[in-house]
């Protein structure tokens, strides 16, 4: 059993909605092989001596798999178009009032993304976090972005901006939510431990450089997943579909696959190239 897989299903369980709960359920059953090779990558990246090269390539790509706030307000931005063009931005209180709804709980998953609590944005915490422990930021350029990182991001950004459907950004970000909550929980204490052997950070350093992990804890993801669930019942009315019209555990399982192949070749690449720390001491 993957740890992954107990940190998810813990918030999975706790869903009422008795087909979302049993669909995220089986799809994340099914993936348990993708979810510990996703856990594999990052212990390989913990306890290899990677080159300044694969830890740019892996903090270029890794990033391409979060830092999901502009596609989610690209989203909320083609409802508030969706509101305009049925209704003349004008329209009935009722019909308002679900947007509105909506659009209220979507917006909260990414309040801290976008520093609208007043804290730093995302994109910075991430910025300081991989260029700490890069040591420059050279991870930035694109000449590191690997076709599986490539091809993740246009997967979820078709999905959040450009299908026809809009429910199906609603559903990757479900499913992305409460994914996310599991890996920021199980790399927080693997991070620590891995800059506490590698680097010569102090405290205030090592807490400064895993910010980003850590404002993503304690329940923030969990809030996220319970907020964009809220939004279910407004969007379905708005959008005239029905969960029961989906091939919801194959989406699921798709976002995870996806996701798995990034992470894979992310820990394939450390492989070729690196020896475990600790080899001489196991040895
Ligand atoms: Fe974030
Ligand atoms: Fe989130």
């Amino acid at each position: 059993m993957t740890k992954l897989i107990t940190l998810i299903s813990d918030v999975v369980q706790d869903v009422e909605h008795p087909l979302i709960r049993t669909s995220l359920q089986s799809a994340f059953d099914q993936s348990l092989t993708k979810l510990d090779a996703i856990e594999s990558s990052f212990t390989t990246l913990a306890t290899s001596v990677a080159s300044s090269n694969n830890l740019n390539v892996f903090f270029h790509n890794w990033s391409m798999t979060n830092n999901s706030a502009i596609g989610l307000s690209g989203f909320c931005n083609r409802l508030t178009m969706r509101w305009r063009s049925e209704t003349n931005g004008v329209g009935n209180a009722q019909t308002s009032t679900k947007y509105m709804n909506a659009l209220s709980h979507l917006n909260r998953v990414t309040d801290e993304d976008l520093g609208a609590t007043g804290g730093k944005l995302h994109y910075d915490l991430y910025y300081q976090m991989a260029t700490m422990i890069c040591q420059n930021d050279d991870w930035m350029s694109r000449q590191h972005l690997m076709s599986e990182g490539k091809e993740f991001k246009q997967w979820k950004d078709r999905c959040m901006v450009k299908d026809k459907d809009l429910f199906m950004g609603f559903l990757v970000t479900l499913v992305h939510e409460v994914y996310t909550h599991g890996e920021v929980e199980y790399i927080l204490p693997l991070f620590d431990q891995w800059l506490r052997d590698t680097r010569s950070f102090n405290d205030k350093e090592r807490r400064r450089c895993l910010i980003w992990i850590d404002v993503h804890t304690k329940g923030t993801e969990r809030n996220h997943f319970n907020e964009t669930l809220q939004a279910l019942p407004d969007l379905c009315s708005i959008l005239g579909r029905k969960l029961e019209d989906y091939q919801l555990v194959n989406l699921f399982s798709e976002y995870l696959s996806k996701k798995a192949n990034v992470m894979v070749a992310l820990k394939e690449q450390i492989d070729q190239n690196n020896q475990p720390i600790y080899l001489e001491a196991q040895a």
